[in-house]
């Protein structure tokens, strides 16, 4: 699976986003170890603090299935721009290894960086 073809399912995921308050939606295609993809959309609530961002709900799904190690993660959304993850979401996917690489588009460029580089002394426990 290439970077295009990670991006391609992030969009899938996308026109899947519950999204009703903000009207801004994302989409997140999380690609295992395995192989598997795990897709995720963001899913607002009326609490808006309830909302659950797409990276997150990726995450959640592939952990939830038994997988734990992850190589690449695409995101996209409906705004267009390049759209990069949220504090709590990179603090999420650094769980699972700073090694991990997102991949962003604006539609016509692709950039890609890695959760660690994002996300510098991050927080853990030993
Ligand atoms: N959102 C995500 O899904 N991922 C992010 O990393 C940032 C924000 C969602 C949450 C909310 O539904 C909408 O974008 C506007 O903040």
């Amino acid at each position: 699976m290439n970077s295009k073809q990670l991006l391609e399912q992030a969009h899938h995921a996308k026109e899947k986003a519950f999204a009703p308050y903000s009207k801004f939606k994302v989409g997140a295609a999380l690609l295992g170890k395995s192989g598997k993809v795990y897709l995720g959309c963001n899913v607002e609530n009326a609490s808006y603090g309830a909302t659950i961002c797409a990276e997150r709900v990726a995450v959640v799904k592939a952990i939830s299935e038994g997988e734990k190690e992850f190589s690449s993660i695409a995101i996209v959304s409906s705004s267009g721009d390049f759209t990069y993850p949220c504090g709590m979401c990179r603090q999420v996917m650094s769980e699972f290894g700073l090694n991990l690489n997102m991949i962003f588009s604006n539609g016509s460029e692709i950039k890609e960086g890695t959760v660690g580089e994002f996300l510098p002394n991050s927080f853990y426990l030993v």
